[in-house]
């Protein structure tokens, strides 16, 4: 399958949450994974580490804590964060903050990517942090912060609301916009 463009990518793009049984393929995990390793972090701190789960006893296992989890995806990819690693590379305001914003752009590459290759995602935040630490066998310093389910949809995706675009977006100055 040809690879979508990216703003085709980001529009057709919606959560899925439920799967066919079949495992995604190679090559996509590798460009996932390149994604990762090209994805930007403040003053190039590299904190972040992530965890991809493709056995399916290990994704039951995570499924049982992660109520956000839905369907049985083929793979799970955890995002998690080092903060101690995160204040000595980056410093204060990477720990506090940037940490997180960090993870929402590598989050954004790593479903893009999915999607180009017509593979089904979904982020969840719902789950609970130290029995997915646990099953993982993260250490002291690393937390999870996202999970990212991976797989071929099965259903429709839900209808959505969007905001219309002149309350999301101003130009120039807060809600002041000639466009
Ligand atoms: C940071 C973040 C956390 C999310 N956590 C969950 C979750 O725990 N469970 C879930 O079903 N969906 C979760 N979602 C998916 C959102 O519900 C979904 O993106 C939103 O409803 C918009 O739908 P769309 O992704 O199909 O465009 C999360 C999305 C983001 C960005």
């Amino acid at each position: 399958m040809k690879e979508l463009e990216i703003m085709e990518a980001i529009k057709t793009r919606r959560s899925s949450r439920s799967f066919e049984d079949r495992p995604i393929p190679e090559d996509v995990i590798t460009d996932i994974k390149d994604a990762i390793m090209h994805s930007p972090s403040g003053s190039n701190a590299q904190e972040s580490h992530f965890v991809i789960v493709q056995d399916k006893n290990q994704i039951l296992k995570l499924k049982r804590f992660a109520q956000g989890v839905s369907g049985t995806p083929a793979a799970i990819v955890v995002l998690c964060s080092n903060k101690q690693e995160a204040l000595i590379r980056g410093g204060q305001d990477t720990a506090e903050v940037l940490r997180f914003v960090n993870l929402g752009i590598v989050a954004s590459f790593i479903i893009l990517v999915a999607q180009s290759h017509g593979v089904g995602n979904c982020p969840a935040r719902s789950f609970h942090q130290q029995s997915i630490k646990q099953i993982l066998e993260l250490p002291e310093e690393v937390d999870p912060e996202l999970l990212i389910s991976l797989g071929y949809t099965d259903q429709k995706p839900r209808p959505k609301t969007i905001k219309s675009v002149t309350e999301v977006i101003s130009h120039e100055r807060y809600n002041y916009s000639e466009n």
